[in-house]
């Protein structure tokens, strides 16, 4: 729990990793403000009525996110997927300097496991690493962390589980390790509790390892029905260089370096297995994906 009466600002609170990440705040105690797109938007009014304080504005607008930060303990910073490179690192930079000229306590930004300690030269992969190169370089208390791959991500209809088979990234008797988004809240809010701690740090996060032989395993249990998993067919790979680069981190980047979930635990006591999250909020998108059409 908090004592802190100021709030802390949210990015991307109508999107997966600040929606998980407001919720845990509102739990452990925090006043929670969210800059949104449109605070008219569904996703919008149920933070409205969970409790959370809406800002309406966007990343280009750094005069709304000036003001939405004066007072706040803290920032949750996140940027879509979708945003072109340049445009990643450019509101990632922007809301960290506005954070660091208003003398936020605690700046948070999400970045990606995937994120090593080289640039590749690709700009579409170096975005992150140029943010956090740019964060750690200013004179404010942060932390950043590197969420892996989503569990989300498993249970998206085409990846043939309609069909019996996940097709991954990983070779069957490699494993990987995810993330479930509703821990990366509760990571969050415990990263906000304690600034000493966690203040000055980058923490790969994640919440279990399988192998594909595990999660074949872990499907069939939860799906009531055989799911084989199979690696994308090397050709596939070759023709998409953004499954290449991510199979090859998992291979032996930095998606292949072992997160210790022991550590991930005792910061999260409610640290989620695979299983469990299947069984509880993935249990939906399962049900969704089985059903799918691949066509
Ligand atoms: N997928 C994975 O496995 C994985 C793993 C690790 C890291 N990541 C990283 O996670 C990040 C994405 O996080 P996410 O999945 O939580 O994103 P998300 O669910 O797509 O949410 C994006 C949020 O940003 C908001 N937004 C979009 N454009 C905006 C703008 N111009 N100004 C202000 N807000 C704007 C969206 O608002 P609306 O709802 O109004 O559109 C939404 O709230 C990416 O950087 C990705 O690389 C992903």
């Amino acid at each position: 729990m908090t004592n802190s009466k100021h709030p802390i600002l949210v990015f991307g609170a109508t999107g997966r990793q600040g929606g998980s990440v407001a919720k845990a705040l509102l739990k452990a105690g925090w006043p929670v403000r969210a800059l949104v797109l449109d605070s008219t938007k569904a996703a919008s009014l149920q933070l409205r009525n969970a409790g959370v304080e809406l800002v309406q504005g966007s990343f280009e607008e750094a005069d709304v996110i000036r003001s939405a930060m004066k007072d706040a303990y803290g920032v949750f910073s996140v940027l879509p997927a979708n945003l072109a490179a340049e445009d990643e690192v450019r509101h990632g930079i922007s809301i960290a300097d506005i954070a660091a000229e208003t003398g936020i306590n605690h700046f948070v930004y999400s970045s990606g496991a995937s994120v090593g300690n080289e640039l590749t030269g690709v700009p579409r992969f170096d975005a992150k690493p140029r943010i956090e190169a740019h964060v750690r370089e200013l004179a404010m208390t942060t932390t950043i962390i590197r969420p892996t791959i989503f569990m989300e991500m498993l249970v998206r209809p085409g990846f043939g589980l309609d069909e019996g088979r996940l097709v991954s990234l990983i070779r069957p008797e490699h494993s990987i390790q995810l993330t479930a988004v509703e821990d990366i809240g509760r990571f969050v809010a415990a990263v906000f509790a304690d600034r000493p701690r966690f203040g000055g740090r980058t923490l790969k996060i994640a919440s279990d390892r399988l192998t594909g032989r595990e999660l074949e395993a872990a499907f069939s249990e939860a799906a009531g029905c055989p799911i084989t998993y199979e690696r994308f067919p090397d050709d596939v790979l070759a023709a998409n260089a953004d499954l290449a680069h991510m199979a090859k981190s998992l291979e032996d980047g930095p998606l292949a370096e072992q997160v210790d979930l022991k550590f991930m635990r005792e910061i999260n006591p409610d640290l989620l297995t695979f299983a469990s999250w299947l069984a509880g909020n993935g249990r939906r998108s399962l049900d969704e994906a089985l059903r799918a059409s691949s066509s």
